[in-house]
């Protein structure tokens, strides 16, 4: 059978860890006075720990010391990492093991390409790791999406030439980094946010065993 490659993003694809995220910055960004909206956080998908913090002291139009920075992301983290302790398997998004199990039965390689220092754990956590050929995360790369370094390493690891993977994303710049890999982006979430992938559905549930087969043919 034809082999491709596919490229899993972690958060808010796999599982839902973008409440966590979202939860740990607004209490953040309270504590600078920042208001933050759910808007706001919508472009923080996605983009890695230290881009995330620069992008909400520039909407609240704030400058700190690099000291407090580095204060506040390990806070962020903290709080993130208390969160990410209590998740088991109910965490993992509906259909994610159907369509993993799919591809692992039609001996598709498999990686993850996530921008979390976290997404080791967190696969520990819901007990997916097993499932994954190669995992590329936030420590493996220099440069964060939308730059495609993160699916290009994966596409390495599972030795695929990027136009052969496919990736699943549900964020703006990760699906950004996918297109500009040249890879097929599949985005996971609504059109309207995800209008620049390739095919965008609404959750797992909506990918059938037709369509699975149909991108290891094409
Ligand atoms: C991405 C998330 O997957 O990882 C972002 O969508 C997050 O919200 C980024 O900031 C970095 O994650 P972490 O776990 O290293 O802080
Ligand atoms: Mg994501």
């Amino acid at each position: 059978m034809n082999k491709k490659g596919f490229i899993f993003d972690l958060d808010g694809v796999i599982v839902d860890t973008a409440k966590y995220h979202f939860l740990a910055w607004q209490r953040l960004a309270k504590s600078l006075d920042i208001d933050f909206t759910e808007e706001e956080n919508e472009q923080l998908k996605g983009v890695s720990r230290v881009k995330s913090l620069e992008k909400i002291l520039s909407w609240g139009n704030k400058t700190i010391s690099q000291e407090l920075f580095n204060e506040l992301m390990g806070k962020k983290n903290e709080e993130y990492l208390s969160y990410i302790a209590e998740m088991d398997e109910t965490e993992i998004l509906p259909d994610v093991p159907r369509v993993l199990d799919s591809l692992i039965e039609k001996e598709q390689p498999i990686s993850l390409g996530s921008a979390s220092k976290n997404a080791r754990v967190i696969l520990e956590r819901v007990d997916l790791k097993k499932h994954f050929d190669a995992i590329v995360d936030g420590n493996d790369v220099s440069k964060a999406k939308p730059d495609p370094e993160v699916f290009l390493i994966a596409a390495k690891l599972l030795n695929r030439k990027p136009e052969d993977c496919i990736v699943f994303e549900d964020s703006v710049a990760g699906v950004e980094a996918a297109n500009v890999a040249n890879m097929i982006s599949i985005g996971i979430g609504s059109e309207s946010v995800l209008g620049h992938a390739k095919y965008v559905f609404k959750d797992f549930t909506e990918i059938s065993e037709e369509f699975i087969n149909e991108l290891i043919k094409n």
